[in-house]
């Protein structure tokens, strides 16, 4: 457990609230474990038929925790390529269906956890980046798969390569989310709609969840990232990306080849 993610359950639901606004939400590995184990716990507790994701400060979450990818990348210490973050998995594996409220900005696995979710309010304001290749990194999540499903290939494309952000009104229109709504009505209507999950018949609505979804290929998929991945947290490319955010300037990737 993490004070960094708040956990409660409500009527119903399982509210996961990211608490780490000091460093914008980003995701640290502690983070990750608590919301797998309560994602999993989930798909086992009868009282909880949706579970919502919703976030404490002004953005939703800035994304991996930087220093943990590099450190994750110092030689030796970076993980099998099998060794996936936990929390992918039980994203991958929920039978429970998942809201999340987005409050302004979202990045990397902020966007990409939002395709495993059933559900995505945005707050107006919202901004949605996945700037991988930004930071000489890969797509992950299974996003490679599923984010040109969802959007097609140029707009994934545009979004992973030149990292550039979506607004509410694109997410919307793209599909990546229901429904743009005030920043301060969002919690309250994430919160309606969570709640309207759970008045539902819950066997159909965990069946419907799992016809729509498969879990092997998407398992397979983030595997086959993991690789990638870590080769490229392993990199001078990587290197140079995250030195360049510690030192709050752009990247210069002329020198690569
Ligand atoms: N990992 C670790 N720390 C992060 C972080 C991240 N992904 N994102 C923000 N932080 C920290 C900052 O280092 C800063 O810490 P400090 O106060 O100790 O210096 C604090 O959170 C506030 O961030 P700041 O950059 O000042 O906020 P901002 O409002 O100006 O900008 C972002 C917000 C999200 C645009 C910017 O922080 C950012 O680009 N973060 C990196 C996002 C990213 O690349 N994520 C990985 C994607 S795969």
């Amino acid at each position: 457990m993490t004070e960094h993610v708040l956990v409660e359950r409500s009527d119903k639901l399982l509210i996961l609230t990211l608490n780490r606004p000091d460093k914008k939400n980003a995701l640290t590995r502690a983070m990750y474990q608590t919301l797998a184990t309560e994602i999993a716990a989930a798909d086992t507790d009868p009282t909880v038929r949706c579970i919502l994701l919703l976030a404490n400060g002004d953005m939703f979450t800035a994304g991996n925790d930087l220093s943990d990818f590099a450190a994750l990348g110092q030689a030796g210490a970076a993980p099998a390529p099998t060794d996936a973050n936990p929390f992918l998995v039980a994203l991958a594996r929920a039978r429970t269906p998942i809201v999340a409220a987005v409050n302004g900005r979202a990045v990397g696995i902020g966007v990409t956890m939002l395709l495993h979710c059933d559900m995505v309010l945005v707050s107006e304001d919202a901004l949605l980046t996945a700037p991988f290749v930004n930071l000489a990194l890969v797509p992950e999540a299974a996003s490679s798969l599923l984010m040109p499903l969802r959007i097609g290939h140029v707009r994934a494309f545009e979004m992973f390569v030149l990292g550039e952000p979506i607004n509410a009104e694109k997410a919307v229109n793209w599909g990546l989310a229901n429904r743009a709504v005030a920043a301060a009505e969002l919690r309250a209507a994430a919160v309606a709609t969570a709640t309207a999950i759970a008045t539902r018949a819950p066997a159909a609505v965990v069946c419907t969840k799992s016809l729509m979804r498969e879990e092997a290929v998407l398992l397979a998929r983030m595997t086959q990232e993991s690789v990638h991945f870590v080769r490229q947290l392993k990199s001078a490319e990587f290197k140079e990306a995250f030195t360049a955010f510690s030192e709050r300037r752009a990247p210069d990737f002329s020198k690569f080849e």
